[in-house]
């Protein structure tokens, strides 16, 4: 079997975890054996590096280092987890992976999305999901949605504009990588979310 590589994307609050499980229960039913991770995170070292970036407390904590933050976590979780994984013939889901750094720190925080690509370059070293799923909603009601579940961490604590230019900045990306990225609304009922997901994955990869 080879192995099959996707991401998850989208705002927060976009409902990631409820498609994520769906996703789970379907690959495994199709005989994968399914590595479940998240970006940052997903690894002793990347975890830790997760909670640096997080962490509400370092409200100084630069752009630039920010972005190499989470280039070193993908790093560490490419080679630690997705590459042995995928050359096992696993399947690989990942929520969030590089379209996130693009978007939060390429678009979002305005650092350019070459650079962003650049950085990456040495974390990734080629390596890209075969599909990526994005849960596209709108910034405000992704903001209702998360602070009704949980205290904010230091990136969802953003303000508004922030968030709406994630979300404008998944959008371009999605409109620029159509035959990777599958956009699909997050208002959506959640069964209609994963046949849309189940389709692109029968029609783009395992059909093809
Ligand atoms: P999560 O809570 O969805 O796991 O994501 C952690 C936060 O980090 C979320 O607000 C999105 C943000 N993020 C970036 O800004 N850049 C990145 O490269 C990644 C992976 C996440």
């Amino acid at each position: 079997m080879q192995g099959l590589f996707i991401s998850m994307e989208g705002p927060d609050g976009a409902g990631k975890t409820t498609q994520i499980e769906l996703l789970q229960t379907y690959l495994a039913d199709k005989g994968y054996e399914i590595v479940l991770t998240r970006d940052p995170g997903g690894t002793v070292i990347s975890e830790a590096v997760r909670r640096l970036i997080l962490n509400k407390e370092y409200h100084e904590m630069c752009a630039d280092t920010e972005l190499l933050l989470y280039a070193a976590a993908r790093a560490q979780l490419v080679q630690e987890v997705i590459r042995p994984a995928l050359a096992d013939g696993k399947a690989v889901i990942s929520d969030r992976f590089v379209d996130s750094s693009v978007v939060y720190q390429g678009i979002a925080r305005d650092m350019g999305i070459e650079k962003v690509y650049a950085v990456n370059d040495h974390a990734l070293r080629g390596l890209r999901p075969q599909l990526t799923v994005l849960l596209d909603l709108d910034a405000d009601e992704g903001l209702r949605r998360k602070c009704r579940q949980t205290e904010l961490d230091r990136m969802e604590a953003e303000g508004l504009e922030f968030h709406q230019k994630v979300v404008e900045g998944y959008r371009f990306l999605a409109d620029r990588e159509k035959g990777r990225i599958l956009r699909i609304s997050a208002t959506l009922p959640k069964e209609d979310i994963h046949a849309k997901i189940v389709l692109a994955i029968e029609e783009r990869i395992l059909n093809r």
